[in-house]
């Protein structure tokens, strides 16, 4: 709840699967109410289907967000329907393909520059907009960056360099949402259970060349922590977390 006893608004993006579906159902099942964004309508309705059942408020509605039009429909649906915004949760991203820098495509470049940078820009210029004039006045926006915001897997220079620009947007909207009440931090997640990280449990390709099984840890962990940044208060953040698989190669560099 805001300090006025209103239902607390979030917007997840990517909630159709994996992390912003299980952060999506904790944020409804903890009373929030939870709009949905991805761009298939149907992984979305499925979501809200399910939070239906246990008497959630949620809302799908589907948006590309590497699309600036497309963005600014969904707030103006979040605006009309919901009528404010407390918690934007930046989650939708993509990964580029394990290739040789030289072998990377530029069109697949540009495609994941758009999904997890601009994306993020886009959601967070408009969700920022609508924080500073909303009364009561502020939100919080949780960026969903990555271990590859501190160190990259191999053939991954999309990848790496969308999720290192991220702590630079985490930052940026920090000092910048200040004056406005508005505070902003960044989960950096490693080998969470999803589709995108199932390749992990089959052998991934290593520093040194190797392929190795990587511990995964449940999706439910990372939704945990997130709706705990959600539920601080705005005049205390998490500005960084890292939550990873105990023992997935990372820390004492590999
Ligand atoms: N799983 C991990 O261990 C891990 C680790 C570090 C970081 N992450 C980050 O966590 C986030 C979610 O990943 P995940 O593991 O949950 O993978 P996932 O299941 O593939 O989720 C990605 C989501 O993003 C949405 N999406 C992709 N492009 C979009 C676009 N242009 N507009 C709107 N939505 C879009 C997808 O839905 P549509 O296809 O319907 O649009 C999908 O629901 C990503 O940012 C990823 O980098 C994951």
């Amino acid at each position: 709840m805001t300090g006025t006893g209103i239902k607390k608004v979030a917007l997840v993006t990517g909630a159709g699967s994996g992390i912003g579906r299980a952060c999506a159902l904790k944020m409804l099942e903890h009373g929030y109410s939870v709009v949905l964004a991805g761009r298939r309508q149907a992984p979305l309705d499925a979501v809200v289907e399910e939070a239906q059942q246990l008497g959630g408020d949620a809302l799908a509605v589907a948006c590309d967000v590497t699309d600036a039009d497309s963005v600014a429909a969904l707030f103006d649906t979040i605006r009309s329907r919901r009528g404010r915004l407390d918690v934007l949760f930046n989650n939708a991203g993509r990964n580029g393909s394990p290739v040789d820098i030289d072998e990377l495509d530029v069109d697949e470049w540009r495609s994941v520059v758009d999904t997890n940078l601009t994306g993020v820009f886009l959601c967070t210029r408009a969700a920022f907009g609508l924080m500073k004039t909303q009364t009561p006045r502020g939100g919080r926006i949780i960026n969903n960056g990555s271990i590859s915001a501190h160190a990259p897997r191999p053939n991954s220079i999309a990848y790496t360099a969308t999720k290192h620009a991220i702590t630079g947007i985490t930052k940026a909207v920090s000092l910048d949402g200040r004056k406005y009440d508005i505070v902003c931090g960044q989960i950096d997640i490693g080998n969470a259970a999803t589709e995108m990280a199932e390749r992990m449990a089959r052998g991934v390709p290593q520093a040194n060349g190797e392929i190795a099984v990587e511990p995964l840890m449940d999706v439910q962990h990372v939704a945990d922590a997130v709706l705990h940044m959600a539920e601080l208060p705005l005049s205390a953040n998490v500005q960084f977390m890292t939550i990873m698989a105990s023992k997935m190669p990372f820390v004492g560099r590999g």
